[in-house]
C-alpha cells in the first residue's frame, strides 16, 4: 500500500529494543518520527542514529517521539547500540524496531526493490498527534539525512496548524512567515504584525507567536 500525506498512519505491533510496542499506544497523542535505515553495523546509519539521539531535547520540545526501524533482528540492534554510543558520543535514547519479517516495512512501503536488495531505504514519516501522516521523505541508502531539517518541518507544521500562515524557503523558527495566500492584505494587517507586501500574493509577517 502506498501511503500519502493526510493518510492515517497504520498501526502495528512490533518488537523493539525497548520491548514489544503497539505503535499507536506507544505514540499516544504525541507527534512521532518513524524512520527506517538500511542495516545495522553500517557507517551512515551509525551517524544518523547517533545524531538523532543527540537531538532528543529538540524532539521533546516539539512533543515528538522518535522510533527507528530496520529489517535486522533484535539481537543485532542490541549488539550495535554500544557502537553507536562509542562512535558518536551519544547513547541511543529511542527504540529501534526489529522487522525481520518485513511486516512494518511493507506496511509503510519502506522497501524499494530497485535499490538493490530487500532492506529498507531511508524513509521518514512525520505523524501528528491525531495519527495523520504529515511528511514523507525517501532518501537513497548512500545519503545520510539531515535531522535538523526534520525538526524544521515539524516546527513549520505545528505553526501552520495553529495560524493562517505558511513558511518560506529555508525558514527556521523565529524567522518571518508568510500570510496564507487566501487572505487579503487588509486581513493580514489586522491579524499580524509588521506586514510587508512584496507582491499582492507574497506578504511577510512576524511570527504570530513572537
Ligand atoms: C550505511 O549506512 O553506511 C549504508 C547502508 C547501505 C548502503 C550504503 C551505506
Amino acid at each position: 500500500m502506498s501511503l500519502r500525506l493526510g493518510d492515517q498512519a497504520p498501526d502495528f505491533t512490533a518488537e523493539t529494543t525497548e520491548g514489544q510496542i503497539d505503535f499507536h499506544r506507544w505514540k499516544g497523542d504525541s507527534w512521532a518520527v518513524l524512520f527506517s535505515h538500511p542495516a545495522d553495523y553500517t557507517p551512515v546509519c551509525t551517524t544518523e542514529l547517533g545524531r538523532t539521539a543527540a537531538l532528543r531535547s529538540g524532539f521533546e520540545a516539539r512533543g515528538t517521539k522518535v522510533i527507528a526501524l530496520s529489517v535486522d533482528p533484535i539481537e543485532d540492534h542490541h549488539g550495535w547500540a554500544p557502537d553507536i554510543a562509542d562512535a558518536t558520543g551519544t547513547e541511543l535514547n529511542f527504540p529501534i524496531i526489529a522487522d525481520p519479517d518485513k511486516q512494518v516495512s511493507e506496511l509503510y512501503d519502506m522497501i524499494h526493490p530497485g535499490e538493490g536488495d530487500t532492506s529498507t531505504v531511508r524513509s521518514v514519516f512525520v505523524i501528528d498527534a491525531g495519527n495523520k501522516i504529515r511528511l514523507i521523505l525517501t532518501y537513497p541508502k548512500s545519503t545520510g539525512r539531515n535531522f535538523d531539517e526534520i525538526l524544521r518541518v515539524i516546527d513549520s507544521l505545528q505553526l501552520t496548524d495553529d495560524y493562517e500562515v505558511a513558511t518560506p524557503v529555508d525558514w527556521v523558527k523565529g524567522d518571518r512567515v508568510i500570510a496564507s495566500p487566501g487572505m487579503s492584505t487588509d486581513d493580514a494587517r489586522e491579524r499580524f504584525d509588521n506586514v510587508e507586501e512584496v507582491k499582492p500574493y507574497l506578504r511577510y509577517v512576524d511570527d504570530p507567536r513572537s
